[in-house]
C-alpha cells in the first residue's frame, strides 16, 4: 500500500508524530494492530532492507497516524521525510485489542507504548466505556498527545521519574484503584510486568501489546517468538500473527 505524508512533526527531542493519508488502509484498521513501514521513499535505497513495525496510533477520516521515537537508522530516515512524500507500508496486521462495551477500563502506557492506546481510547469511548488513563515516562519529553487523550478519557493520571510533569515516580505508584473490568497496557517490558503483578487476582482480564523485534511481520521468519502459558505447557507464539496483543496473565517473560 502507498500513502501520502500529511505531516511529520517533531514533538520533543526524540519523538515524532506522522500523519499519512490512505483511505484503503484506514477502512479495515482496528485498535492494537500494527503495520510494516518502509522508512525511506527511494526505491534505489536498499538500506535498511527490512520494513519496520509501528502501531496504529490514531485514525482520522482518510488518514492514520504513528507516534515514533528515534532509535536507529530506520526511524532517523523516517524523521527526515517531508509532507507530500509518498511512502509504502503493509495493510493493518496482527490481532487487535478486545473492544468491550459499557465497562470500566484502565489504559496503562509507558513512553512510546502510549501510541496504540489513543485509537483504543477513541474506540472504547464510542462504546460507552468509562476510561482511566495511566501514562508514565522518564521525563516530560516522553509525555505527548494529552489533548487528544482528554477527548476520550474520563480520568488521566501522569507520572514521570524526574517529576517534570505529573507525579514524581513510576506509573504503578499511581494505581490505587482496581475496580476495572479490563486493563490494557503497552510500554517497556519492566513496566508491563509490574502492571500485571499489580492487577493479578484483582482484575480478571488484562491485554498487553508486545513490541518484539520483527523481520518479516508476516509469520514466516519466526524472529518474533514469545512464550505463553497454555495450561501446564509453555507454547511459542509469533508476535506478528498471534499478537501483538496477548493475554497478559499468560505471558512467560523469562524464558
Ligand atoms: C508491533 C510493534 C509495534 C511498534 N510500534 C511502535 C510505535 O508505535 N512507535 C515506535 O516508535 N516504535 C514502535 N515499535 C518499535 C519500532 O519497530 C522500532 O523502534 C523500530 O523498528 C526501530 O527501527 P530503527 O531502524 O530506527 O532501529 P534499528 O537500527 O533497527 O535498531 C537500533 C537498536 O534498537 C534495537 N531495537 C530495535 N527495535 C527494537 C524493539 N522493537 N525492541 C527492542 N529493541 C529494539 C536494536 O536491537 C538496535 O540495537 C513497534 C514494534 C512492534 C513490534
Ligand atoms: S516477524 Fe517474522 S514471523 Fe513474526
Amino acid at each position: 500500500m502507498k500513502g501520502e505524508i500529511v505531516f511529520n512533526k517533531k514533538l520533543s527531542d526524540k519523538y515524532y508524530y506522522m500523519k499519512i493519508k490512505s483511505p484503503d488502509f484506514v477502512i479495515n484498521a482496528k485498535p492494537g494492530q500494527f503495520f510494516m513501514l518502509k522508512t525511506q521513499n527511494f526505491d534505489y535505497l536498499v538500506d535498511p532492507l527490512l520494513r519496520r513495525p509501528f502501531g496504529i496510533c490514531d485514525i482520522d477520516n482518510d488518514c492514520f497516524t504513528l507516534l515514533y521515537i528515534l532509535i536507529g537508522k530506520g526511524t532517523y530516515l523516517l524523521s527526515n521525510l517531508h509532507p507530500g512524500t509518498i511512502i509504502s507500508f503493509s495493510i493493518p496486521l496482527g490481532n487487535p485489542f478486545t473492544i468491550v462495551k459499557n465497562s470500566k477500563v484502565a489504559l496503562i502506557g509507558g513512553g512510546v507504548g502510549i501510541a496504540p492506546l489513543l485509537f483504543l481510547a477513541k474506540t472504547l469511548k464510542s462504546n460507552n466505556n468509562f476510561i482511566t488513563l495511566y501514562y508514565g515516562g522518564k521525563t516530560k519529553d516522553d509525555i505527548h498527545l494529552i489533548e487528544e487523550f482528554e477527548k476520550y478519557c474520563d480520568n488521566i493520571l501522569i507520572s514521570t521519574e524526574d517529576g517534570s510533569i505529573g507525579s514524581k515516580g513510576v506509573i504503578t505508584d499511581l494505581i490505587k484503584n482496581f475496580d476495572y473490568d479490563i486493563v490494557y497496557s503497552c510500554g517497556p517490558k519492566p513496566m508491563m510486568k509490574a502492571v500485571i503483578n499489580l492487577f493479578k487476582n484483582k482484575v480478571s482480564k488484562i491485554e498487553v501489546s508486545l513490541d518484539e523485534r520483527m523481520a518479516c511481520g508476516l509469520g514466516a521468519c519466526l524472529g518474533c517468538i514469545v512464550y505463553l502459558k497454555d495450561g501446564e505447557k509453555i507454547v511459542q507464539k509469533r508476535c506478528c500473527i498471534e499478537g501483538p496483543v496477548f493475554d497478559g496473565y499468560k505471558i512467560v517473560w523469562e524464558h
